[in-house]
């Protein structure tokens, strides 16, 4: 028995997104059976619901090498050429954070992709002259925090495009018990539920308060976690009946107070916040759009109802 990790290896391990891992698994038996490589596959979706995982996991069931690497990392379209070509037939290329390639690298990917080739050029000026190289044929996969932060020629040439949704309580409960048997804690379905439920709808968060809490049950209980431990736990790490941390309360706090309840521009509530926009628009505003705390409008961002009375303020108006 192999050591088992906290991220899945294989499809069959993997909870929730379920519409992705149905689809995932037609494809690799597909390209499995015809003895090719799989196609390019895009990921998007607000940080930790699994992108990455999924990409190994793509790795693994295909039987291929990994090659992992980020769009800030590539800094020159001849990088990009060195990594595409020490490729083997059949790898899978991670490029994490891809809309933050830049143009004239991004280009080396559109041959590449389509073609299995890059071009590249030799001599200058008068001289100059293109020669295509072949590359073994690789699947490229690439994930990003907002596909529309991609160019369409980009975008275009992924094969398979798939958006990664929050978890329900049910599936994070699922991951959190899985994860105390990797990890060698007792746990109660009670505790896992309340770890669940205030897991902003995240494996990554939810992996991690497991940690944390079965740090307090060690300390001031016998070590297994149930609800009243959890409760407890979670309380003293801020995070509330919702999964909101401080910086989400901060959000929905400024947005009420500074300005009236919004509408409010995203930069001017990002400077307001000291948070940077893009940030807040990827990584703090879905779930709290998913949870009905804000709404998007053509005036800027508004706090709804549940707002007021999540933080037990009081409408005016
Ligand atoms: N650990 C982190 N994400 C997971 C998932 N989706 N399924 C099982 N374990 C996980």
């Amino acid at each position: 028995q192999i050591e088992k990790s906290l991220r899945p290896q294989f499809l069959n391990e993997y909870i929730g997104q379920d519409k992705i891992r149905k689809n995932l698994k037609i494809y690799i038996d597909a390209a499995k059976l015809r003895k090719e490589s799989l196609d390019h596959v895009l990921f998007y979706g607000p940080p930790g619901l699994g992108k990455t995982t999924l990409c190994n996991i793509i790795a693994n069931e295909m039987g291929t090498n990994l090659k992992v690497t980020s769009g800030p990392a590539i800094e020159k379209p001849g990088d990009m050429a060195a990594i595409l070509n020490n490729l083997n037939e059949g790898d899978v290329l991670f490029v994490d954070e891809i809309h933050r390639l830049n143009r004239q690298v991004e280009e080396v990917l559109y041959p590449a992709m389509e073609d299995f080739a890059i071009d590249i050029v030799i001599g200058k000026e008068a001289g100059a002259r293109s020669i295509r190289l072949d590359l073994p044929k690789f699947t490229l996969v690439g994930a990003t925090t907002r596909a529309g932060l991609l160019t369409a020629p980009l975008r275009d040439r992924f094969g398979v495009v798939q958006k990664l949704e929050f978890y329900t309580t049910d599936e994070l409960k699922e991951i959190v018990m899985r994860s105390s048997t990797v990890l060698g804690v007792e746990i109660d379905e009670s505790g896992a539920v309340e770890i669940a439920r205030r897991s902003r709808g995240t494996p990554r968060l939810a992996n991690r308060l497991l940690k944390r809490v079965r740090d307090f049950a060690q300390v001031k209980y016998n070590g297994v976690i149930d609800k009243k431990v959890a409760d407890y736990a979670l309380d003293i790490l801020d995070v509330d009946k919702l999964g909101l941390d401080n910086n989400d309360r901060m959000i929905l706090l400024t947005i009420i107070e500074k300005f009236g309840g919004g509408p409010v521009g995203l930069n001017t509530l990002s400077a307001a916040l000291g948070e940077d926009a893009g940030t807040l628009e990827d990584v703090y505003e879905p779930y709290l759009l998913m949870n009905g705390l804000i709404n998007r409008t053509p005036g800027g961002r508004v706090a709804t109802e549940n707002a007021y009375i999540h933080l037990g303020i009081e409408m005016k108006g």
